[in-house]
């Protein structure tokens, strides 16, 4: 039974709240905005909370709770979407485009409150991400703050507990955010500690014996946090006769995932673990393509079949055996996995002879519902090598995403005007290179142009505010980057985006990239401070073959929001001074855009 169920309108963020309810030590599940409300009854729910969601709640076809849920007599918390929703259905009124805010904004609070009590401060940051907004409020309803922007940006009806913030509590970015969750959690719903996300472990070996019963589990293993632990999780629920591994080399992985990798299975059976190198089928399969969308799919597809190719060698591919997968919950929502979810974009795990061997109920995802903090805390119980407990994320589809192709030639262009104007001081340059990358903007994927911005000297603080002008006054830019080396310059006039495939080449001075990064933050004790660093390559240079390096690194809670790391001088430079003599670089770029309205890979 869970005391705080959180419904589901679509929000990227939905399982965030969740988890937040689960990490304040009460436990909450999720379920969709349309559910039964005597459903909820039933389960003797003490709160709901209404996620937000990438739809207008204006049209017709968007999410919508039954009638009923307004009369269960049980308190309810709005949240972006969810406090759309909430106005609408109560009779207030919200329109769309009166104003868009995305990121940080201040809230100030205008009137006494319930939510709000124990909030000493009556101004305080919260993180907003919404284009339509309440412009009037539900009979009965009082005003409890507002921002420059938004008029009605929370609002309630203690009488009958209703609660509504247009801002996302969840995220870590809102000051006072848990104690909102808490007081609602708590002394408005009256909640009690009933659950403790450690000590996991037991649960989950008792699950996957329940699916798994005689069959085998086979798992495709990339070397990453998530499928090695899934894969002990399996191998400690059925032991090594029913667990097979099989390492496919996609010829993506960097300089050492593959050591790593077999470091961490030393002492198991000989035949436990298989391997196989397909590196030449993954790179002629996806050679010529651009898109990173086309690129993850095929890459995607080709898994499925190497993998039915080597199920078929190892003769494992029968009923007796189920394919296990080290899914994690962010995989799944941003695939659009759930239904009102936008696609931001499609996992490996999750194209489509995946979701066909899903339905016919022959995949098993032991980690589905977990968060990379959650699994590893799970990866420490299993008293996993501390390699694999603090490792980087790194996305299946490798290098292949992170090394940009081209199938034009475009020179770059100095930024427009009224960018300038707006964002940059007198000493700063701008340009807007051609090409795109993915983003995230109001819950929906964006694919659209890359800035890059030069400083007199290495800023990043001030580049970050610069980043969030741009981002913020035009929708066609979702990433920002600052020109931190160029060959024989100070900016990009000259430079031009050309013509590139994924070869090998390119792919061996990415990887040299890559390699110089990682000893720089492991020798310096950044590689732990840090989420994950990844470092991409793009067809940019001053000649047809030149080439740029892009640095990544990203603080992070759980993959959903990120901010770009300031990483001291000295390390950059060290770090250029490596990359600057790699042949073929021309330009090193620092990335200093959040997530959103980026995306964490650089793809
Ligand atoms: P984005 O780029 O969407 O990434 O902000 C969020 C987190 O997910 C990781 N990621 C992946 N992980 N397979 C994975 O196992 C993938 O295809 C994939 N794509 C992105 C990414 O590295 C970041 O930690």
């Amino acid at each position: 039974m869970s005391q705080i169920v959180v419904l589901n309108a679509g929000g990227q963020y939905c399982h965030l709240i969740a988890r937040r309810v689960r990490e304040l030590g009460v436990h909450a599940s999720v379920a969709d905005v349309a559910v039964d409300p005597s459903e909820l009854r039933e389960t003797g729910v003490r709160g709901i909370i209404v996620s937000g969601g990438p739809n207008s709640v204006r049209l017709d076809d968007s999410p919508r709770a039954q009638k009923g849920l307004y009369e269960l007599g049980v308190p309810i918390l709005g949240i972006c979407y969810g406090h759309q929703m909430l106005a609408l259905d109560l009779g207030g009124r919200v329109e769309s485009g009166v104003a868009k805010e995305y990121g940080e904004t201040e809230l100030t609070l205008t009137s006494e409150s319930d939510l709000f009590k124990g909030i000493a401060a009556l101004n305080f940051i919260v993180w907003m991400s919404h284009g339509d907004t309440v412009v009037s409020m539900p009979p009965g309803f009082t005003r409890s703050g507002r921002t420059s922007d938004c008029e009605v940006a929370a609002m309630e009806d203690p009488v009958r507990r209703v609660y509504s913030v247009q801002f996302h509590p969840e995220v870590a970015h809102t000051q006072h955010g848990t104690k909102i969750l808490e007081r609602f959690v708590f002394d408005i719903a009256g909640c009690i500690p009933d659950w403790n996300p450690r000590n996991r472990v037991d649960e989950l070996v008792g699950q996957i014996r329940r699916q798994a019963g005689d069959r085998g589990i086979f798992f495709l293993i990339s070397g990453g946090i998530d499928s090695t632990v899934a894969f002990h999780l399996c191998l400690r629920a059925l032991g090594p006769r029913q667990v097979r591994g099989l390492y496919v080399d996609t010829g993506f992985m960097r300089n050492s995932d593959t050591r790593d990798l077999m470091a961490s299975f030393e002492g198991l059976e000989e035949d436990v673990i298989h391997t196989t190198d397909r590196s030449a089928d993954f790179l002629s399969a996806i050679r010529d393509v651009v898109s990173p969308e086309g690129k993850r799919k095929i890459i995607g597809d080709l898994f499925m079949k190497v993998q039915g190719e080597e199920f078929a060698r190892l003769n494992v591919g029968g009923e007796d055996w189920l394919i296990g997968q080290g899914t994690i919950y962010p995989d799944t929502i941003e695939s659009g996995g759930t239904r009102h979810a936008a696609r931001i974009k499609t996992h490996h795990n999750r194209v489509e002879r995946v979701q066909q061997l899903i339905a016919e109920g022959r995949v098993i995802e032991p980690l589905a519902e977990f968060y990379k903090d959650e699994v590893r805390m799970l990866a420490e119980e299993l008293r996993l090598p501390a390699e694999i407990v603090h490792k980087h994320p790194f996305p299946g589809p490798g290098l292949a995403v992170r090394c940009l192709c081209s199938d034009v030639s475009q020179p770059v262009t100095q930024m427009p005007n009224g960018m300038r104007s707006k964002c940059l001081s007198v000493d700063v340059e701008g340009w807007i290179v051609p090409v795109r990358t993915v983003g995230v903007q109001g819950d929906e994927r964006s694919y659209a142009e890359l800035a890059a911005i030069w400083l007199p000297r290495m800023d990043l603080p001030s580049s970050g505010t610069i980043s969030r002008c741009i981002t913020n006054e035009v929708r066609s830019v979702n990433r920002v980057t600052s020109v931190i080396y160029t060959r024989g310059g100070v900016g990009l006039d000259g430079f031009g985006i050309h013509p590139a495939t994924l070869s090998k080449t390119r792919l061996e001075i990415l990887r040299k990239a890559d390699d110089i990064v990682t000893t720089v933050i492991r020798a310096e004790e950044w590689y732990r401070k840090i989420w994950q660093f990844p470092v991409a390559l793009l067809p940019l240079g001053l000649s047809p073959k030149g080439e740029t390096v892009v640095l990544r690194p990203v603080h992070s809670r759980d993959g959903m929001t990120a901010d770009f790391v300031k990483l001291p001088d000295s390390i950059v430079e060290k770090i250029v001074s490596g990359i600057s003599k790699i042949d073929g670089i021309d330009c090193v770029l620092y990335d200093v855009t959040n997530k959103p309205p980026a995306t964490i890979e650089l793809e």
